[in-house]
């Protein structure tokens, strides 16, 4: 069966289990369509499988059964190859911690993205790096290390890294669990105003009911189900 045409990226009945002493069933039938441009905050208990489902939806790991659909393509039947350039073209990745590099500048961290492909950034890689670094109030940073940052700034680089690559959505996980309650307000209204501006899906896994409010809709899970919120 097609993806339908508006979902950017899809879950169809995904369950995933981790064997062990004690098996632990995290999802048993959990289903989400999330389409162009829509805001979408995942909630639940700790525990309950928030960044499982996460790394299912970021192909970082496959379901037990079920299918993950990014772009109208079922990612579960992609080679390494493939599933590489999904990841690293279609999809934006932000952290809890920010994962940028020490040794490198922030224009170097936020463009690492773009040198996949060709093994070094294309042109206007570099001109779209320097603008989002504008836009979130990094451009006179841009030549500091990670290290010589702020904790609020330092995840907007992160931000932009996840950006570089105009994916279709962004899937973030505690985004703003390290960061004080200033600089967690305003990288939420960060978050908003660019799936406004780049038109980019956003899935958000947060604690936070304020960062849950500021998106289109909030989904919890609860036994391993996705319920709306
Ligand atoms: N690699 C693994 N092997 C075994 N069990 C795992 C593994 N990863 C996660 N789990 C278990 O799966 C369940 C869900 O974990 P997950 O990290 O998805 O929860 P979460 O909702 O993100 O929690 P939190 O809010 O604390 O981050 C937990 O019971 C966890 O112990
Ligand atoms: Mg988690």
């Amino acid at each position: 069966m097609p993806a339908i045409q508006d979902a950017v990226i899809e879950l169809r009945e995904v369950a995933k289990s981790y064997p062990g002493i004690v098996p632990v069933t995290v999802l048993r039938t959990a289903s989400l369509r999330v389409n162009r441009g829509e805001t979408v905050a995942l909630v639940g208990p700790s525990g309950s499988g928030k960044s499982t489902l996460l790394n299912l939806l970021g192909t970082l790991d496959t379901p037990d059964s079920g299918s993950v659909w990014i772009g109208g393509r079922d990612v579960t039947r992609l080679d390494a190859k493939d599933l590489a350039r999904v990841r690293n073209r279609d999809l934006g990745f932000i952290f809890q911690s920010h994962h940028l590099l020490p040794q490198c500048s922030v224009l170097e961290n936020v463009l690492l993205p773009s040198l996949a492909d060709r093994g070094h950034p294309p042109a206007d890689a570099h001109e779209r790096a320097r603008r989002l670094l504008d836009r979130v109030g990094l451009g006179p940073r841009h030549n500091h290390l990670p290290g010589q940052l702020s904790g609020g700034e330092r995840q907007r680089a992160a931000v932009v890294r996840a950006l570089i690559q105009s994916p279709q959505v962004v899937l973030a996980d505690e985004p703003t669990g390290a960061l004080d309650r200033a600089n967690a307000e305003a990288l939420g209204r960060l978050l908003v105003e660019l799936n406004l501006e780049e038109g980019l899906a956003l899935v958000v896994v947060t604690h936070s009911l304020e960062l849950a409010r500021q998106m289109s809709r909030i989904v919890e899970l609860k036994d391993g189900a996705l319920l709306p919120a």
